[in-house]
């Protein structure tokens, strides 16, 4: 549940990328506990369309702010918006992000470098912009890394670079804001069926079933994750398991497995490219 302070801002729960998938389960289950939401993402329709669905259920209208978080500047912006509005971040939601499939040599330099301004940059800024008010009110910071940020990822080799940026940045932040009342947790799914498959370039086998979560299976995970303060949140007893096999296989031979089976799925799409790239 929220806590209520005595400060005269509204303290609020800062969702990023909320119109779609994990990001979108999340704002239902913040909502449902009583959070008061700010909702980003670029898709203005998509987010009000849920921020009028959780008003019908009966809770606090969120606040939407269609914005591209890859753009400079766009945490100044949020924070403008929450200034202007009495707003104060208790909790920062740190879930936009997209992956590309390709090898990276081949694919789009602009839209790499624009997953590292969005999967890194944007959820840096995020993570450190609103550390007073998050202290002031004693919440916390939720950033959504992965499974893979444990390995190497040929095939995909940005994605997974950028996502082990994040649990190794959300790990240390974790050690330091502790002192400060501040809860930081790494949410790091396995596969999740949501439109992220199709914007990486992904074709459904992509998605293993015995391994899948529900998108509303995670968010209630790392809801509760990160309110017990977990440093970090796998969903799913195999996808828990599968991170003890990563701890002890050589990351040069998982590297090699992982290029095997990449190299494969693009033979059977024909090398098909990642959408935009
Ligand atoms: N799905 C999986 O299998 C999986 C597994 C592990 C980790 N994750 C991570 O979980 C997070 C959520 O993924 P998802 O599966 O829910 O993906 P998704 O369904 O594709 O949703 C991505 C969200 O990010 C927003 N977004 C993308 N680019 C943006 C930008 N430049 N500025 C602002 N918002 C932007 C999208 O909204 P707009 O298009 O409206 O901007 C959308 O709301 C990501 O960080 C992803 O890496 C996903």
């Amino acid at each position: 549940m929220a806590r209520k302070t005595k400060s005269s801002r509204r303290p609020i729960t800062l969702i990023t990328g909320a119109s779609a998938g994990i990001g979108e389960a999340l704002a239902h289950v913040f909502a449902r506990e009583g959070h008061d939401l700010v909702l980003v993402a670029r898709r203005g329709g998509k987010l009000k369309a849920l921020a009028a669905s959780i008003e019908k259920a009966g809770r606090g209208k969120p606040v939407i702010l269609p914005l591209d978080l890859a753009k400079p500047g766009a945490a100044d912006r949020i924070a403008k918006v929450l200034a202007t509005k009495n707003l104060e971040a208790q909790f920062v939601v740190n879930n936009a992000g997209f992956g590309l499939f390709g090898r990276a040599g081949e694919l789009s330099r602009d839209k790499q470098l624009a997953m590292i301004d969005l999967n890194v940059r944007s959820l840096t800024d995020l993570s450190l912009f609103f550390i007073d008010s998050i202290a002031k009110h004693r919440g916390g910071i939720l950033n959504a890394a992965s499974i893979v940020s444990f390995l190497p990822g040929p095939g995909m080799a940005m994605y997974y670079a950028t996502k082990h940026f994040v649990l190794s940045l959300t790990e240390s932040l974790h050690q330091e804001l502790k002192p400060r009342g501040i809860r930081v947790t790494a949410l790091c799914p396995g596969p999740v069926r949501t439109e992220f498959q199709k914007e990486a370039g992904l074709s459904d086998d992509a998605l293993p079933s015995v391994l899948t979560v529900s998108a509303q299976d995670v968010a209630e995970q790392a809801y509760r994750g990160l309110m017990a303060g977990k440093a970090r949140v796998i969903p799913g007893v195999l996808n828990k398991l599968l991170t003890q096999v990563y701890r002890i296989m050589p990351r040069s031979l998982f590297a090699r497995i992982t290029d095997v089976s990449q190299n494969r799925r693009m033979a059977r799409h024909g090398g098909r490219p990642a959408k935009g790239s």
